[in-house]
């Protein structure tokens, strides 16, 4: 479908943990992604990759991984970009 490419603030990516019927967001280099689909999928298992869930996970996946192509991998998962407090939509 058409896609919505939003404008994420901090407390936003802070509230999209996985919980509470919210998919989990992770932000990646000032880019903002929804890990759920791809948790079925991560080899490093659901929890190593939760660990990022409603954060920046850049530092945990570059200390783990840093070969590995986030972007590339989670390019259909782009949910938007980060932006400051206040210039978000929601
Ligand atoms: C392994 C992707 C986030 C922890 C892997 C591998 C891929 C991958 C492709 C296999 C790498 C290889 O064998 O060379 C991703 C993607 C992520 C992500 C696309 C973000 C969307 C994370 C995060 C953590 C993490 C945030 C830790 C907090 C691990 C660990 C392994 C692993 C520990 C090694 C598993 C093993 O070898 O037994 N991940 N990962 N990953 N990942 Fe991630």
């Amino acid at each position: 479908g058409v896609n919505t490419f939003q404008r994420v603030t901090p407390s936003q990516l802070r509230s999209m943990t996985g919980r509470k019927g919210k998919p989990a967001w992770s932000s990646w280099q000032g880019k903002v992604y929804n890990i759920t689909p791809y948790l079925p999928f991560h080899p490093g298992g659901e929890a190593e990759l939760m660990k990022a869930a409603g954060r920046d996970g850049t530092k945990l996946f570059m200390d783990v991984h840093p070969w590995v192509n986030w972007e590339n991998m989670m390019t259909t998962c782009l949910v938007g970009v980060m932006v400051p407090e206040n210039h978000g939509t929601a």
